[in-house]
């Protein structure tokens, strides 16, 4: 029992760390790009070579200039940024080991999709995010690299071939976490293997009096457009999980995964160049963007089991029962009052008023699942009381108390 309050404060502070660092990297992201693009020509600085702004924030105003390739002596004090962007990993990467790898069999192993060990699943994942990597890295360096505009389709379509992939061998959430996972690590090894080095080579050509290759100046700018592009993606994929509406059906996790690359990249692409000139807004990024998202949402909606018999698609089905290995069947007593109490809210069709779906994808309607959301039931009904919400269903104590029996039997 204690273990089960460690898992979850566990998950809780991994994520509450993770969002800090998340906000602190994108945000501080998102701010020098505005920046750069609000740069304007200044008399003391030489045309073309880079530009000041004015902004006003906090009673003060900010006066800053920017030196291409740099300035022409360096200055003793030099803020870096790169440990938001790593610190973002380091602590995604803690959570996905917590949620996803230590407790892989709720959350990253469908046994209907594949029958994999949880150190086979760990091992699946972490080499998936070293090697997807290495071939993204692969293509920026290749003869791709030179064109910019044949890279960054190449690479569209190689994430969304890494979600179907993922798709293959993981739960649906699972994939969908994973592909948000890769995308994130290309950005941060971005930071980490390539942006950073080539800073720290021009600093070094500029301490030594020489004169700082213009090639890594180029290489970090087509690095840092393609993090800019995929951040919106990468927030959607990293929320998506949370929502069993988004991962209902494996089979189109490639196509939302798609769409949702082409609207959060073009929502991105508004700003981009809306900051560098409002007269030039394109408007039309809207359009397609919002038009993108409409069918992520049929799409995720119309291949769902319960969309799709909404809609007539395919018949009613009593619904595959699942029963995990080592997980025995709950004693009808439990039965009975998980199907009295919850059942009218976590069933294919409830029948609570106003509840078109389970809340949250969560099924109690028969033993096999019941069985299988053990460890949820006992989070939600036993360690706490936020199941029924406000008791709505009267549990009583006593019954809590028989649950909490089974549960401490059930592994
Ligand atoms: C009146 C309807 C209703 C009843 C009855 C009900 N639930 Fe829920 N349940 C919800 C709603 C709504 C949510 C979504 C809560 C949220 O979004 O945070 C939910 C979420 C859940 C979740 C998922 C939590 C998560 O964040 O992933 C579990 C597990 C759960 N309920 C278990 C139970 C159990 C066990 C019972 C019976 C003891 C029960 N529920 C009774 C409405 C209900």
């Amino acid at each position: 029992m204690l273990d089960a309050y460690l898992w979850e404060w566990g998950s809780l502070l991994l994520r509450w760390l993770h969002v800090i660092t998340a906000i602190a990297w994108i945000g501080s992201s998102f701010f020098f790009i505005h920046l750069d693009a609000s740069l304007r020509p200044a008399d003391d600085i030489p045309p073309g070579t880079g530009g000041r702004a004015w902004q006003v924030h906090g009673g003060g105003f900010y006066e800053m200039r920017k030196y291409m390739v740099a300035p022409a002596r360096m200055p003793e004090e030099l803020t870096w940024h790169k440990w938001q962007s790593y610190w973002t990993w380091i602590s995604g990467f803690f959570l996905l080991v917590w949620v996803y790898y230590a407790q892989s069999e709720l959350y990253l192993i469908d046994p209907a999709v594949m029958q994999l060990s949880p150190f086979a699943a760990g091992a699946i994942g972490i080499a998936a995010l070293v090697v997807g990597w290495l071939f993204y890295d692969f293509m920026c360096r290749s003869p791709l690299g030179k064109n910019d505009v044949l890279l960054g389709l190449l690479g569209f379509g190689y994430v969304v071939a890494a979600s179907w992939a993922f798709s293959q061998v993981f739960s649906g959430r699972g994939a969908l976490i994973h592909t948000g996972a890769l995308m994130a690590t290309i950005m941060t090894a971005n930071v980490f293997f390539n942006i950073m080095p080539g800073q720290r080579k021009v600093i070094a050509a500029l301490t030594a009096g020489e004169k700082p290759d213009p090639k890594y100046g180029k290489q970090a700018k087509q690095r840092s457009t393609h993090n800019n592009y995929i951040t919106l993606p990468v927030l959607f994929l990293m929320l998506s999980n949370h929502y069993p509406v988004t991962y209902a059906n494996s089979a189109v996790i490639p196509a939302l995964v798609a769409l949702i690359i082409i609207a959060g990249a073009l929502i991105r692409h508004f700003y981009n160049v809306r900051h560098a000139d409002h007269a030039k807004s394109p408007w039309w990024t809207w359009a397609v963007a919002i038009l993108a998202l409409w069918l992520a949402f049929w799409v995720a909606m119309a291949s769902s089991p319960g969309g799709r018999e909404r809609l007539g698609l395919s018949p009613r089905e009593p619904g595959r029962p699942v029963l995990l290995a080592g997980m025995s069947l709950p004693p009808v007593e439990v039965s009975n009052i998980v199907t009295g109490r919850c059942a009218m809210c976590h069933a294919p069709e409830p029948s609570w008023p106003g509840l078109q779906i389970a809340p949250k994808g969560v099924w109690l309607h028969e033993p096999e699942r019941i069985a299988a959301e053990a460890r949820a039931i006992r989070t939600q009904a036993v360690m706490t009381h936020a199941m029924p919400p406000n008791n709505l269903t009267g549990m009583t104590e006593a019954e809590r108390h028989v649950l909490a029996a089974w549960l401490a039997q059930a592994r």
